[in-house]
């Protein structure tokens, strides 16, 4: 029988989910199926659903069992083990990411400490984006981490701004997606967008704009100082790269790939890859812009100190404004700010 490279791609996806192909990955490493977590994900008054392990010495040790609570001893201990990143059996998925849902629905907890579970739990599967083999099952999977953003910016008051206050110090490209992927939603709320569908639209724009860099070479991506003019070149293509993946993958919608494709299309020209401007650009990609533009310039690199929020904002309203929307900037002002320009 023969199968058309569609079905064939069809079936794969269907048989595999990520888990299973990254969790292959690490049964190589450690002859069993786990997958990694931030304990910081974990709330300390609520039990766990799953066991919870740390590896030593290329093992996995029981660290935390079902059903018990993450105690002062065992964040002691946890500290004493030197570790930064946890791991559950690949089957406890599904049952980590309901404890996670459970967390976000919790009356008791605070705005502020469910900003810490969304923003932690998220953390390896944006990694899984760029660092997977599969990323079209990467994506796929990222539409659970959009739909927790959106549902937590919709609902609570003061999510948006408890979102922006956990934004990662450290410029790495899975942590810059996920930070514009907030701000992206944060933005288009405060724009009026409140049509679900379009919020989780620009969330997923956020969190996959620069997927094409997984296709610039990696010494390329993280050299320090100026690029040289072929270098500059290649890392200039990463929205046409992002546009060809997103086009592989049949629930990529117009509107996602357009933050992709024009986040850096200058509002008054002069940007790439097409050069367009003004109302030309997508509605999407210039909240997008925005987003990103503030985020790379307030986060850490290993060449460069962060910007405070008040200088990057200075600096992108005096030397940078012509490239974004003016309505558009005036919003994330506000949204940082809470007051007019
Ligand atoms: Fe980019
Ligand atoms: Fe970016």
């Amino acid at each position: 029988m023969y199968l058309s490279p569609e079905t064939y791609y069809a079936i794969i996806v269907l048989c595999f989910d990520s888990q299973s192909i990254h969790g292959k990955l690490l049964n190589i490493m450690a002859g069993e199926d786990y997958i990694k977590i931030r304990i910081n994900s974990i709330h300390q008054t609520i039990a766990t659903t799953f066991d919870v392990f740390v590896q030593l010495n290329n093992r996995h040790v029981l660290y935390l069992r079902a059903g018990a609570t993450l105690t002062k001893e065992k964040v002691e201990k946890f500290e004493k083990l030197n570790a930064d990143v946890f791991y559950i059996k690949s089957d406890d998925r599904q049952n980590y990411k309901d404890y996670v849902h459970d967390c976000l629905n919790r009356g008791e907890l605070k705005t502020k400490e469910k900003a810490i579970i969304l923003k932690e739990s998220t953390f390896s599967l944006v990694e899984e984006l760029f660092e997977t083999p599969d990323v079209q099952v990467a994506m796929n999977e990222s539409r659970d981490v959009v739909n927790n953003i959106v549902d937590f910016l919709q609902t609570e008051d003061e999510a948006v701004t408890q979102m922006i206050g956990l934004s990662s110090h450290d410029f790495y490209t899975y942590n810059h997606s996920l930070d514009v992927s907030i701000y992206c939603v944060g933005l288009a709320q405060k724009l009026g967008y409140n049509d679900e569908k379009e919020l989780q639209e620009i969330g997923m724009g956020g969190l996959l704009h620069d997927i094409g860099k997984r296709y610039v070479r990696t010494e390329v991506i993280t050299k320090k100082g100026g690029l040289d003019e072929d270098e500059w070149e290649e890392m200039k293509q990463h929205p046409v790269f992002g546009l060809k993946v997103l086009s592989e993958n049949a629930n990529m919608t117009d509107n996602i790939k357009a933050c992709c494709f024009e986040h850096h299309e200058n509002f008054s020209g002069g940007g790439y890859p097409r050069d367009l401007t003004g109302q030309d650009i997508h509605p999407m990609a210039r909240i997008c812009a925005v987003a990103d533009c503030y985020d790379a310039l307030t986060t850490k690199r290993s060449y460069s100190e962060p910007m405070s929020p008040s200088a990057a904002l200075s600096l992108m309203k005096d030397r940078l404004h012509k490239k974004f929307d003016p309505d558009f900037f005036k919003a994330m002002h506000e949204i940082l700010f809470k007051m007019e320009l």
